[in-house]
């Protein structure tokens, strides 16, 4: 019996591309969708060309955002579609619903927090109707913030906050991520947690310190960054706010914006530490994650829940979910881990004491 297929829609993209280089690696069969019949063909001449195919069958489909029966049809010839075609705000909500309306899992790579609200309030009847599973930002910025706040909160029973810091350095930004960035800048809704509510509304933009552990050390940040994790952490972690932060010289080097035309081999030249701490009632608790290539970290993040998805490894629940109600935290993040994406330091659930040491890198390890 063959594996069942997982579509990509923007699978000629950065994103999707990097996506079904994954699945090709797995030898897993695919659909590569999008709006353009032209990429779509020569993206799958290149991938059957390839020699290294691990006899992956790959075929082509055609679909436009507006075009319900043709993602439809889409989402009845796959087990699971990752969703790589963003901005999320322009692209998300119709394949989305194409997907939970056919019982075809879906996963994406959104950070934008209102696609992620759209799905978790529109979508859940019509996912757990169908025996669908909907993951809303299984990727870098979002999913691995999601998830690293559950491995560190792991065992708390009450947390005060959870603070989550992107560091991130020579990001270099493609068409997608350049217009998703600049669509959530313009963005004066923004989604916040705090005191035990989620709050839709505007939040002036600071500059705020954040102590990374080494080599990064302490750090000017932009805050709120404006990511889901605000909405989707409170679900798992019982915490009562969500503060979001991520190193203003990310968007300050002069290349980021500049970037859409740059080669694969300097794209995937970023470094990225996610820091995040469980701060609680007499003392806290931190953990991070530290890699390069944000790009393919997101691509194989969301590979690996297809995957586990489709093979049904993934969750035993239906509907929306978040990363880190989807899978277990820390057993995801290792996985990743062993793939060589980033080192995780993580600190073991039962150690409730305070100041866990990040930096030390023989820590949960
Ligand atoms: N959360 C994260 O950490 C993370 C990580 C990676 C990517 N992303 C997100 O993923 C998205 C894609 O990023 P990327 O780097 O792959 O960008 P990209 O290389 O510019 O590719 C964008 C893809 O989206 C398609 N697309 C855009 N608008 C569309 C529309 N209205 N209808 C159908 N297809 C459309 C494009 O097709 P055409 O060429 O036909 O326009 C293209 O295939 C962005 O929103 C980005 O923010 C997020």
């Amino acid at each position: 019996m063959t594996a069942p297929a997982i579509a990509i829609y923007g699978a000629y993209g950065h994103t999707g591309r990097l996506v079904a280089d994954e699945l090709l690696a797995r030898g897993r069969d695919m659909i590569l969708a999008g709006r353009d019949p032209d990429a779509l063909a020569s993206l799958a001449a290149e991938l059957e060309a390839r020699e290294a195919r691990g006899g992956a069958s790959v075929r082509t489909h055609t679909a436009a955002v507006d075009d319900p029966g043709a993602l439809r049809r889409l989402a009845d010839s796959a087990a699971v579609l990752v969703h790589c075609a963003g901005p999320f705000s322009r692209t998300g909500a119709p394949v989305a619903a194409a997907a939970a309306e056919a019982g075809c899992h879906y996963v994406d790579h959104a950070l934008e927090p209102h696609h992620v609200k759209h799905v978790f309030d529109t979508l859940q009847a019509t996912a757990e109707r169908t025996g669908t599973l909907l993951v809303p930002g299984v990727s870098f910025y979002g999913g691995l913030g999601d998830l690293l706040a559950s491995a560190v909160a792991d065992g708390l029973p009450e947390v005060d906050r959870i603070v989550l810091a992107y560091g991130v350095l020579g990001w270099r930004l493609t068409t997608g991520a350049k217009n998703t960035a600049a669509q959530l800048f313009a963005e004066t809704e923004r989604l916040t947690y705090a005191d035990g509510a989620l709050s839709v509304g505007y939040v002036e933009p600071r500059n705020a310190v954040f102590a990374f552990p080494p080599p990064l050390g302490p750090r000017s940040t932009l805050t709120p960054f404006p990511s889901f994790e605000p909405l989707t952490v409170p679900r798992h972690v019982p915490t009562r706010n969500v503060d979001m932060m991520l190193t203003s010289s990310t968007f300050e080097e002069p290349e980021v914006f500049e970037s859409e035309d740059l080669d694969d081999g300097n794209r995937a030249a970023s470094d990225f530490m996610i820091a995040a701490q469980a701060i609680y009632e007499g003392g806290n608790r931190a953990g991070d994650l530290r890699g390069h290539d944000l790009w393919r970290v997101a691509a194989v993040a969301s590979v690996e829940a297809a995957v586990r998805i489709a093979d049904g490894a993934g969750p035993v629940k239906t509907g929306v979910l978040a990363p880190a109600e989807a899978f277990p935290a820390r057993e995801f993040l290792r996985a990743l881990e062993a793939q060589g994406l980033f080192d995780a330091h993580l600190p073991e659930p039962s150690d409730q004491s305070d100041q866990s040491d990040p930096s030390d890198p023989s820590e949960g390890s």
